[in-house]
This record gives structure tokens, sequence and C-alpha cells, in this order.
């Protein structure tokens, strides 16, 4: 082949947009897409890759999972949970920062940035807002957070949630660059005092943990956090959202026009407390999954739009650190970032939802929210190559150990699913094919620049900001 045009071109395969489809194929030059035809039109390339009878989407961006690293690489590193996202289809996640140490400051934010050089999917780091960290704040935005992240309630890591006071000042600064910040919405005194009433009983079945934390706790938090954001500006997105009450402070506030989103996870759409019995501590995470009733509300909202996007809250744990008669002493949360794309694609083929929509709420809605469009999150010419290919037929069985994250224990243990990523490429490179990873794509993935990309940001009230009074030496 002489001077072929193109490095790559995935041939034959049906291109999904969150608009509809076409029998296209896709040609890749370096990172980037370059040209996209009908079949056959495009010419030579390096490389052409049969995808016929395969759908070519953009791959999903999760804007939620926690590495562990530094500080707890016995649940999970960058290395292990990038290549759990590369075999799942996701191609960009956002990392928590309720490690150790947390990433509560500049210097720490520099530590995870090394640790992350092994990541092999691009990824976006969050800092953490909390009570004693608002002075730090400033230096993460220079050090370049991609978002702040807010523990309203207690999880693992134990970081004591902000004052509302603390959290004011927090959104005032932060509305200034533009950033996101996401919450962990359950009100932490509310889970606090019932916890430890119910301990004190020697109440400690898994059932409990729903008791502690009713879905009071999310209606509360995300309707303060609403207000907070309306005040000053601040964009939020509100995390994990397990419960159908909260569903009213968040469209509440979609209507007045407050910059607010939400996302939901796969175990709050497809397990409820009928699922306890049987999962034992593994179904532990916080916020807990609820009842029949919420996850069909959560599913009309994920169809309607007031939820605007699907993540993972991949939350690795050891078997031994998940399993325990008493409910208090297991830790919360579990892998998720391989096994989202095949239960959801299950959904699809069983048709619950559009190929189309999934494309847009694990895609292009996370690439709109934080600032990554239009270089992600979607199949355009010009758009980084971050695509997965997807066989629709394909079976598999859910199992733990087979998992490429450490964490080696799922709710989803033996559950069948339909549709898979065949592979998995970033930025042009396939990080994922034939279903095993590629040889030699640690450090391929590189942090994502996600400010520039947002609309000016519109921050309110800054006349009565806790800056702008203390600048002033005055007292309102
Ligand atoms: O169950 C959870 N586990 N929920 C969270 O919000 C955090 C997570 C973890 O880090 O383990
Ligand atoms: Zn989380």
């Amino acid at each position: 082949m002489n001077n072929p045009l193109f490095d790559l071109i995935l041939k034959g395969g049906t291109v999904v947009h969150e608009t509809g489809r076409e029998l296209a194929d896709v040609a890749i030059s370096g990172e980037t897409i370059a040209a996209i035809g009908a079949p056959d039109s495009l010419g030579d390339a390096t490389e052409v890759v049969d995808v016929s009878g395969q759908y070519v989407i953009p791959g999903a961006i999760d804007m939620h999972v926690h590495f562990r690293e530094p500080g707890y690489t016995h649940k999970e590193d960058w290395e292990t949970g990038s290549a759990a996202a590369a075999m799942g289809g996701v191609t960009t996640v956002f990392e928590m920062p309720n490690t150790h140490p947390p990433t509560r400051s500049a210097v720490e934010f520099r530590q995870k940035q090394e640790c992350a050089k092994k990541a092999c999917v691009d990824f976006g780091i969050y800092a953490l807002l909390a009570e004693d960290n608002i002075d730090e704040i400033q230096g993460l935005i220079d050090a370049g957070a991609n978002a702040f992240k807010c523990f309203m309630g207690n999880t693992f890591g134990n970081l004591p949630s902000p004052s509302t006071g603390a959290m004011l000042e927090g959104f005032e600064i932060i509305a200034q660059s533009g950033l996101r910040i996401s919450l962990h919405a359950e009100t932490a005194s509310i889970m606090a005092w019932r916890q430890s009433k119910l301990e004190a009983a020697g109440l400690n079945q898994p059932l409990h943990h729903i008791v502690a934390r009713p879905e009071v706790v999310a209606i509360e938090a995300v309707a303060r956090a609403a207000i907070l954001s309306e005040w000053t500006g601040a964009r939020i997105h509100v995390l994990h959202i397990s419960s159908a009450g909260e569903l009213r402070p968040l469209s509440e506030a979609k209507n007045r026009g407050v910059d607010i989103t939400g996302e939901t996870c796969p175990c709050y759409l497809l397990l409820d407390a009928s699922d306890y019995e049987r999962l034992g501590s593994v179904i532990r995470v916080n916020p807990p999954v609820r009842e029949k009733k919420d996850s069909v509300a959560i599913w009309n909202a994920l169809q309607s739009g007031v939820v605007d996007m699907i993540a993972t809250d991949h939350a690795p744990h050891t078997l031994e650190e998940k399993t325990n008669d008493n409910i208090w002493k297991a830790d919360c949360g579990f892998p998720g970032v391989e096994t989202q794309m095949p239960l959801m694609l299950s959904e699809v083929a069983a048709g619950r939802m559009t190929l189309e929509h999934y494309v847009r709420i694990s895609s292009a809605n996370p690439a709109r929210t934080f600032g990554l469009w239009p270089c992600k999150g979607r199949i355009a010419v010009g758009a980084h190559a971050d695509i997965a290919v997807i066989d629709m037929a394909r079976q598999e069985i859910i199992s733990a150990t087979k998992l490429h994250s450490r964490g080696k224990v799922t709710p989803f243990e033996g559950r069948a699913t339909t549709g898979a990523p065949i592979h998995t490429l970033v930025r042009g490179r396939f990080v994922q094919r034939d279903r095993a990873i590629m040889p030699g794509v640690s450090g391929h993935g590189k942090q994502v620049t996600n400010i520039q990309s947002m609309p000016a940001p519109k921050p309110c009230n800054v006349d009565q900001s806790l800056a702008a009074v203390l600048a002033t030496g005055e007292e309102t």
C-alpha cells in the first residue's frame, strides 16, 4: 500500500450518535477522527479493521471512580483501575479524592498526578472540598483540578463532611473558576445520629444500612446544595442518585435554572431492597440500594433527562473487607467500571433504552457537563478517537475473579449480560482489543483539560462573598 491516507480505518460498522445511527467507516489519523464516510469510500489506511456487524460508539466517560492510589493500593491502583476501564469500554474516568492522603492541596494533587501516569485511559482528577482546606482551593485550581468533590456525608476514608458555612465559602471560590463541584449528597448528621442509635440497639443486619440512611438524607442534601449553587453560581453535580425523593429537588432546581446535573449507577437501576438477603454485606454501598419504587423512578428520570448520566462509583475493596456479619463493619461500595457497559447494553438489548440514548447518558452528557465536549463524547471528525466497538450479540457471565480490578467482589456475580465492548480505543490507540488489554498501554492515558472549553462562569452574589467582605475590611 503506497502512502496510506490514514493510520486506521474501522470498516463496515454502524456508527451510533446520540441522535441516530449510520452505516459508515471511521478513519483515524494520530489521536483524532479524520473522516467518516460511506462504506468503502475512505481510501487507504495503514491498518484496516473489519467491524461489520458491530457498533462504533464514543467510549464511556465515567465521572465517578475510586482508583485508591495513593494509599490503598491493596484495593486498586491506577494501572489495574484503568485496565478495568479499558475492558469496560470506558475511555475517560474522573477519579475521586478519598485516597490516603486525600487530594486536599496542590502538593497532594501533584502526588496523585504522578500515580496517574500509569493510566491507560484518559482521566480527570477531583480535588477535595472539605472543612479544613478552603485556603487550598485556589492552589488546587491552579494545579489543574478538573472538578471538586464535596462529601456532605461520610463514606470510605471517613473524611469529615464540611459545615454549610465552609461549603458556602468553597462554592464562592470555585464558582469563579467554572469548575463543577460533585456532591456526595447525603447529610452526615442525620446518618451519624441514626446509625449510633441502631448500633446501640444491636441492630446490625444488612437492611439496617437503609434505615440509617433513609431517603430524606439525600433529599435534604440535594436541596441544600442546590440553594448554595443558586446563590453562588457554582456548577454542581449530584453523584450516585439512589432515591425517588431526591429527584424532586433536582428537577425543581433545574427548572429554576440552577446549573445542576445528576448521575446514577447501575446498582440503583438494577438492584433493590429484595436483593439484600441474597447478597448480604456485599450490597452495602453509600448511598444504599433502596426500594423498587426508587429504581423505577430513577429509570424514568434517566429516560426523561432529569438524571443526566450513568457513572459507576467504582469502589473496589477486598473480599475480606466486604464480608462481615455486622453490616457496620463491612466496607461500602464495589467495582463497577468494567461491568457498567455490559450491564447497560443488556438493558438496551432488552428494549429498555435505545443505543442512541445510551450514547447520550454514557458519553455525550458527561462530556458536555464537565467541559470535555467537543473533543470527547462523540464520534465526529476532529474529535478524539475515543471509541468502544460493541458486539451486541456477545453473551457473558459476570464473574468477579475475571475482573481486571483488584476488587474481586461484585453484587452482579453470576449475572448474564448481552452486549460487550470488544475493542476500546483511546485517542486512536487500541488499549483493549478482542477482550484483552493490549501490551504496553500503561501510561497512554493523559489528564484531560476541561477549563478552556467551559462556557464563562456566572458567579452570583459575589459582592456578598466572604472574600469580598474581608477584602474591604467592612462588616455587612
Ligand atoms: O459506597 C461507597 N464507597 N460510596 C462512596 O461514596 C465512596 C465509596 C468508596 O470510596 O469506597
Ligand atoms: Zn464514590
